[in-house]
């Protein structure tokens, strides 16, 4: 047997069970909305949309409803940072599908001006998301387990000067997460954890960054992209899919970069 994680797993073969529904968070566009697509491409009986952008996320909504059916898709304008938001995701999930059993915590931003913000969306967001999800898979409340993957970044793992919150909003989503997957209860409750940390992947996440000098953070962006490469959302759909479907990879850290593909760290 193999010990180097999704040795053996051919992608391509796996499907996901039938009565896998999943709530992505951040999914109006962007790696989100990319999680959402390969679900659904997989098998997801349901996906649930949730995103602060509403004018975006119904506008992605009618795109994913024209390609899979509107049985099989919802929207739920949500902020990760207000818990009634985050309850009322899996609510309206609940009652359209009956049941929450994936819990992709992937919305986040770059905002080195407002800590607060930064760490309140990356970090306490994905830990809301988390032990919401926890609550309602946990079968002493009528939950049947489940698997939570939490959206990292490479940043989380290196020193990149001009995104110190960042890197620390990022580092702390790894952490908490590896930590949940230690803990045997939730194995024992069939829920298990997955953290995947892309490199620098193509969506609009850097237009929006708000960095402390604006003008020197772009520059600095635009040298990180030249010097380690940038990842299509192809790539990072392949590498997610990895590490929700191949039990190999189950409470692992996950890197996925352009240049080396991917790797447990
Ligand atoms: N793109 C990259 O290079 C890259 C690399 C590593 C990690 N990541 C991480 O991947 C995730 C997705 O990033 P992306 O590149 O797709 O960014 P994106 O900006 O394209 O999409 C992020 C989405 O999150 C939503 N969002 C922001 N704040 C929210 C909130 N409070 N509540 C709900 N939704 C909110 C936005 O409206 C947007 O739709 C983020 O966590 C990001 O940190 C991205």
């Amino acid at each position: 047997m193999s010990s180097v994680p999704g040795e053996n797993f051919q992608l391509s073969e796996a499907q996901l069970g039938p009565g896998t529904v999943a709530i992505v968070t951040g999914a109006a566009e962007g790696l989100g909305k990319g999680f959402v697509e390969c679900l659904l491409k997989k098998g997801a009986k349901g996906v649930c949309l949730v995103d602060i952008n509403d004018r975006k996320g119904e506008e992605t909504l009618r795109e994913l409803t024209a390609k899979f059916g509107e049985d099989r898709v919802m929207f739920v304008k949500g902020d990760v940072t207000s818990d009634s938001d985050v309850e009322a995701a899996f609510s309206k999930t609940i009652e359209k599908f009956g049941h929450v059993n994936v819990m992709v915590n992937n919305a986040g931003l770059v905002n080195e001006r407002q800590p607060e913000i930064c760490y309140s969306v990356n970090t306490v967001g994905s830990t809301r998301g988390t032990y919401t999800a926890i609550k309602y898979m946990n079968p002493a409340n009528g939950g049947n387990g489940g698997k939570i993957i939490n959206i990292a970044s490479e940043a989380g793992l290196m020193p990149i000067s001009h995104i110190p919150v960042y890197c620390a909003s990022k580092l702390a989503v790894v952490g908490f997460t590896k930590s949940l997957a230690a803990d045997p209860q939730f194995a024992e409750q069939g829920i298990t954890f997955g953290v995947l940390c892309p490199g620098l992947a193509n969506t609009h996440i850097l237009e929006k960054a708000l960095y402390r000098d604006q003008e020197s953070g772009v520059k600095q962006a635009r040298e990180l992209k030249a010097t380690f490469g940038v990842m299509e959302i192809s790539e990072v759909q392949d590498a997610f899919l990895r590490l929700l479907l191949d039990d190999s990879w189950s409470g692992k850290a996950m890197l996925a970069t352009k240049r080396e593909g991917i790797k447990s760290v």
